[in-house]
């Protein structure tokens, strides 16, 4: 069945069920865990966003509605479902989806003639996935972030919060309780 005529929360049971360590979640971000992860930022000075993990786009279209007219955003996806998804539900000039992943952010941006990025936004679940990839995806981060920058993302679980300090000296916790499981939001800044 074409990715565009399923049901988006169907979509994104059945692929958990297929690969729960790459889906991480059984069902959608909440709308308040959305409001959490992208109500700090000050999105009149974004110019170049990625995405790490859309899914079926709930964070996408929110990011979208906050970026200026003249910004773009990247979104890296590696679930072929969610990436025919996407590309067919989310028309946006803006939006560039990539079929690779987020560790490849910096190679794409450089590809598309972007030096930096002024945010990265990452559903990514870090605390499950293995560690090499992990790492890789946090140093090409702070790589592709423009100097002040901030890597944003949930987790459910701080364990591996401890690691991401290592490579960004500040990074702040927020426990948002109104999404299943209860999430924790982190904003890590290149200093
Ligand atoms: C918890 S889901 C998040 C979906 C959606 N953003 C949300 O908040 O509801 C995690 C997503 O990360 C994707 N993913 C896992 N590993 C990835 C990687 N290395 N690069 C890009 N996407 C990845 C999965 O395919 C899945 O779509």
């Amino acid at each position: 069945m074409k990715a565009a005529r399923v049901r988006p929360g169907m979509m994104f049971a059945r692929s958990f069920l297929a690969n729960p360590r790459r889906v991480g979640s059984v069902i959608p971000s909440s709308r308040r865990l959305i409001q959490r992860l992208l109500g700090q930022t000050n999105w009149t000075t974004i110019k170049v966003a990625v995405e790490y993990g859309p899914g079926t786009g709930v964070v996408t279209r929110a990011l979208l509605a906050r970026l200026p007219l003249d910004g773009n955003l990247y979104i890296f996806e590696i679930n072929n479902e969610f990436i025919e998804y996407l590309r067919t539900s989310i028309l946006d000039p803006r939006l560039t989806v990539v079929a690779a992943s987020a560790e490849t952010v910096t190679q794409v941006l450089a590809d598309a003639g972007h030096a930096h990025c002024d945010i990265a936004v990452s559903s990514l679940p870090f605390s499950i996935m293995p560690v090499a990839i992990r790492h890789a995806i946090v140093q090409a981060t702070a790589a592709a972030l423009a100097p002040g920058a901030s890597f944003i993302g949930y987790q459910y679980s701080t364990r591996w919060l401890r690691e991401l300090r290592f490579v960004f000296r500040r990074v702040t916790v927020e426990l948002e309780p109104r999404n299943w499981p209860p999430a924790f939001v982190f904003v890590a800044t290149r200093t």
